[in-house]
């Protein structure tokens, strides 16, 4: 029996190849019990090789994975109690939906009556209940995902694996799914680990996020953490824009640091205990949102260039000095500025993602 607290799953120094190619390298991380954790990444980047190893079905070149506390190459695929649904929603071509859900509980020889309470009970989860007789080649490529999310949680698993589970849903069905998985995910306390390349149905889901590039892992962390701490340009740049500048470090002092960006733009960040240096190059980035108009004690000069009216929202394109900055704003029904505007904007210190070193480091 699976315990509910602690460790589930560990990655130690995870590498994979295909013949040359590096698909996953050296990766490590854990993912506790009970816990929704998504591994993000652009496409190619290693996320369904890394999914794979962990349901067994590639074996690792280097490096250890333990499933609660076992080697996981000690048990064959079939005793292990992990649900994987594939990228592509693999059913079984002669067996109807309700037969393809069935199926795991009749290998499991539940009684009749029970099997027929989990298939309509999951059914009805993804929204498949009037389908239930449908062969899948009668079926569009998103209700056949749907049956292939349905057979993998019926059996309840404890470890869920899941690889773009809603990439072939249209937007609004697939904003019901994210909502769907999570409340299926907490109340049964499966263990899950979701691939995605959607940031927003990551940052939806999950308790953490493996973000990755190139088959190495650049940061684990929650949403919050990658978005206002990211540990690098990439991961700044992947969950979010970012107006990224570049520049030197020009004074230390009382935890704070400045930093002297071209086009004599001068920003002072909470320094955070990361190893600045004056004189070394460091970067900084600032969020569009978190840029504010109008004459606050600290604001700067700036340009209007560009608005883009979004309804809700308007995207302007501003220049500082020669520095190129996207500010987006709440449209909230005040006077907007226009293409050619002198306005001032500002913001708040600690809104700065900064870091040492030059934001090519992590290329
Ligand atoms: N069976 C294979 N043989 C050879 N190369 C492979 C194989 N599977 C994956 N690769 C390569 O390994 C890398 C990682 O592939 P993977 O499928 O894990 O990426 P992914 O992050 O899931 O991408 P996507 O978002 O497009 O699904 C890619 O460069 C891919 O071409
Ligand atoms: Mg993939």
């Amino acid at each position: 029996m699976i315990g509910t607290e602690g460790k589930m799953l560990e990655l130690d120094g995870i590498r994979k190849f295909f013949g040359p190619v590096a698909a996953v390298s050296d990766i490590s991380f854990t993912v506790e019990a009970g816990e929704f954790f998504s591994l993000l990444g652009p496409s190619g980047c290693g996320k369904t090789t890394l999914l794979r190893l962990i349901a067994g079905i590639y074996r690792a070149d280097a490096g250890s994975i333990m499933l609660n506390g076992m080697p996981l190459g000690d048990k064959p695929m079939s005793a292990r109690d992990t649900a994987l649904v594939f990228q592509s929603y693999a059913l079984f071509p002669h067996l109807s939906a309700f037969d393809n859900i069935a199926f795991g509980l009749r290998m499991r020889r539940l009684p009749r009556a029970e099997i027929a309470r989990r298939v309509h009970e999951a059914m009805e989860l993804v929204r498949m209940s009037a389908y239930a007789a449908r062969m899948p080649n009668e079926l569009s490529g998103g209700q056949q995902q749907r049956v292939a999310l349905a057979r993998a949680v019926v059996v309840r698993p404890s470890l869920l694996l899941l690889d773009e589970p809603l990439s072939n849903l249209d937007a609004k069905l697939r904003d019901e799914m994210r909502g769907e998985i999570r409340d299926l995910q907490r109340r049964l306390g499966i263990t899950t680990i979701l691939v995605t390349h959607d940031l927003q149905e990551a940052f939806a889901v999950s308790d953490r996020i493996a973000v990755l590039r190139s088959g190495r892992l650049m940061q684990v962390g929650t949403a919050s953490e990658l978005y206002d701490r990211p540990a690098s340009r990439f991961v700044a740049g992947f969950v979010g824009h970012v107006n990224l500048v570049s520049g030197k470090v020009t004074e230390i002092r009382n935890g704070a640091v400045t930093i002297s960006c071209r086009d004599n733009l001068d920003l002072e960040v909470p320094s955070r205990g990361l190893p600045w240096t004056v004189g070394a190059p460091a970067w900084a980035s600032l969020r569009p949102e978190r840029l504010r108009l109008g004459s606050a004690a600290a604001a700067v000069d700036a340009k209007v260039v560009g608005v883009t009216y979004l309804g809700s929202q308007v995207t302007l394109r501003l220049d500082i000095g020669g520095l190129p900055l996207r500010a987006d704003i709440q449209n909230v029904g005040q006077t907007l500025p226009a293409s050619g505007d002198a306005i001032r904007v500002s913001w708040a210190p600690e809104d700065v993602i900064a870091r040492p070193g030059s934001p090519d480091d992590d290329e």
